[in-house]
């Protein structure tokens, strides 16, 4: 690994001075589209995780302006800015886990699907970099659709030989989230109690909650589960049409952190394996993924819920493979 620190010294770069910490562990983090809506915050946030060391903040716009802003923050990390196609090696290379929220939101009235057309292209392009400079990292894909980002950026990584399964993630904690605030809400229990898995993928039907699991256990009727079920189903779009043009959700994504933390965590020295409540049905260890734990029992209304998705969910798949293979 080439070290990035020599050309942080050259005034192509923007960075700030990391503070040295005995304790814990250096690891970086990257994020491609760190100046966007979601990468603000995103940053922030990154910037006050303590086990991370390194910040580097990629975008093809805004990006000085957020880096050095972040970079004030007093806490451990070296932050730098990356501000062009040509720093994208530099800001890549060394990273332990590397986060996505690069390309364009939704509008009201768009599916994330109608985002396909441009997103697809840079999601390919900005794998394509992390196949040759941090191919070993774990892969977070944020940017929409991530039914079609995530076989993007698969497809990409095994054309250059570095597919690891293992180490790719779509990002739908936001959909747990959802569920969790919703069902907290119907069933009137304390919101930092609930737990609510969520199977399938990241669109309309193809996220599938399984309230019959939801812990604690709340009298509901089908009709109140149908309810829950729809309105996790368009979190998203109620966001969109609230903001109105304006976005869509980028502040509720901060729960993300959650499952960056315990990404960053598998890179300690204890290394220990860590059931991480967020990805339902999966627990992690220091390679990523170590085990999928099967999708437990499910109601009939869940179990025709999970034969609906499968067509659209495919489809997507197979679109994002396609766009990769040129067909
Ligand atoms: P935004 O438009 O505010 O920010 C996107 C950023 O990406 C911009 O700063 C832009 O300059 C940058 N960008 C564009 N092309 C780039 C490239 N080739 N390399 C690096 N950066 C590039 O959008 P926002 O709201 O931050 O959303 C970003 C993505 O995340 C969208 O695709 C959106 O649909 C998706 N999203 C995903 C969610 C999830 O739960 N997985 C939730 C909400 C949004």
């Amino acid at each position: 690994r080439r070290s990035t620190t020599s050309s942080a010294a050259t005034n192509t770069y923007f960075s700030s001075r990391g503070f040295s910490s005995e304790s814990a562990p250096e690891r970086k983090v990257a994020i491609l589209g760190a100046a966007g809506g979601i990468g603000q915050p995103l940053s922030l946030l990154m910037k006050l995780n303590p086990l991370v060391s390194r910040l580097a903040l990629y975008d093809i716009a805004g990006t000085p302006g957020v880096a050095a802003d972040v970079s004030h923050i007093n806490t451990r990390s070296e932050v730098k800015g990356y501000a062009a196609d040509e720093q994208l090696g530099q800001a890549l290379e060394g990273s332990d886990v590397v986060i996505i929220p690069a390309g364009v939101p939704r509008k009201p009235g768009m599916t994330r699907d109608d985002l396909f057309k441009i997103n697809a292209g840079i999601v390919k392009s900005l794998c394509e970099a992390i196949a040759k400079y941090c191919p070993n990292a774990l892969v977070n894909m944020i940017s929409n659709p991530v039914n079609s980002t995530v076989p993007i950026a698969a497809e990409v990584f095994k054309s250059h030989g570095v597919y690891d399964e293992k180490r790719l993630f779509g990002v739908t904690t936001l959909d747990v989230v959802r569920a969790k605030t919703f069902y907290a809400g119907k069933a009137n229990v304390n919101v930092a109690d609930v737990n609510v898995p969520v199977i399938g993928g990241h669109a309309g039907v193809t996220i599938l909650p399984l309230f019959s699991q939801a812990s604690p256990q709340a009298n509901m009727s089908d009709e109140e589960i149908k309810a829950l079920t729809k309105r996790t189903q368009d979190g998203g779009t109620e966001v969109v049409e609230a903001k109105a043009g304006k976005g869509s959700a980028t502040l509720s994504m901060a729960l993300v952190k959650n499952i960056l933390h315990g990404q960053l965590q598998l890179f300690s020295q204890q290394q220990t394996p860590l059931d991480c409540n967020l990805i339902p049905y999966v627990r992690l260890g220091k390679n990523g993924v170590e085990e999928v734990l099967g999708l437990g029992p499910l109601s009939d209304y869940e179990q025709q819920g999970l034969e609906a998705l499968k067509p659209e969910l495919k489809s997507s798949i197979e679109k994002g493979i396609a766009f990769v293979h040129g067909n």
